[in-house]
């Protein structure tokens, strides 16, 4: 069953988070990200579902209307927590310093689209059995109302082959430094056009 999901599955949701996908937020502790996914679901205009059987989380898809105020919230009520845990993670991994960095001197590619998919990830036990498929499909059901969402995605990422088969296209390739990555974008609309008139034909 796929369903929107609520505080108690957060942690099951930060244990996924940790084991499987490759982010900054990935080197925090297992409660911070356990908080940050809390501060996310209070939000307003974001998305949070999981499939669970039997209790137990197989995997997630999170999105949001606005991926720049992604910290605003959970900044704003944890100042000291959240500055503490992030000088400490930096400390463990100095190569994060030279991403910040590298994304502060260089002139980077701002999208005008700020709905986002920002993170997905499957049991590592239970990948390529079409679970990602149906959170994904899930997903854009819910945001069916809107044309487009964009998501980010490191090019060594094996989730790139992922995402070009549903669908989505590339919409920038970030390329500096220390960072190489694609923005990529889906319009909804256009393939359920694309379904109906492959059916038709
Ligand atoms: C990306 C991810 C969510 C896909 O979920 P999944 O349940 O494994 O995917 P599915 O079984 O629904 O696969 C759907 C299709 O994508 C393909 N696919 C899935 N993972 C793939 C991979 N790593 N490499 C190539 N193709 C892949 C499948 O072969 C399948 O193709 P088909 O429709 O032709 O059979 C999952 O692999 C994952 O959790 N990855 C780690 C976390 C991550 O990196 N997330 C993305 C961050 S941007």
């Amino acid at each position: 069953m796929i369903k929107e999901l609520s505080e108690k599955d957060l942690f099951q949701v930060a244990k996924i988070h940790k084991e499987n996908l490759p982010s900054f937020l990935t080197e925090y502790p297992l409660s911070f990200i356990e908080k940050f996914y809390y501060f996310q679901i209070k939000r307003e205009n974001q998305l949070l579902l999981g499939k669970i059987e039997n209790g137990k989380l197989l995997g997630f898809v999170f999105g949001t209307d606005n991926v720049e105020k992604l910290y605003d919230n959970f900044i704003s009520e944890n100042k000291s927590y959240f500055y503490m845990n992030t000088f400490k993670t930096l400390l463990f991994h100095p190569k994060y310093f030279l991403l910040f960095a590298a994304k502060f001197f260089s002139k980077s590619f701002v999208s005008e689209c700020k709905r986002q998919l920002v993170y997905i990830a499957v049991d590592q036990n239970l990948k390529t059995k079409g679970i990602g498929s149906e959170l994904l499909q899930a997903f854009e059901e819910k945001w069916k109302g809107l044309n487009y969402y964009e998501l980010e995605v490191e090019s060594k990422n094996k989730a790139f082959d992922f995402y070009l088969k549903k669908g989505f296209y590339i919409v920038h390739q970030y390329n500096n430094w220390v960072e190489k990555k694609y923005l990529l974008g889906k319009y909804l609309h256009l393939l359920i056009i694309f379904t109906i008139c492959n059916g038709i034909g």
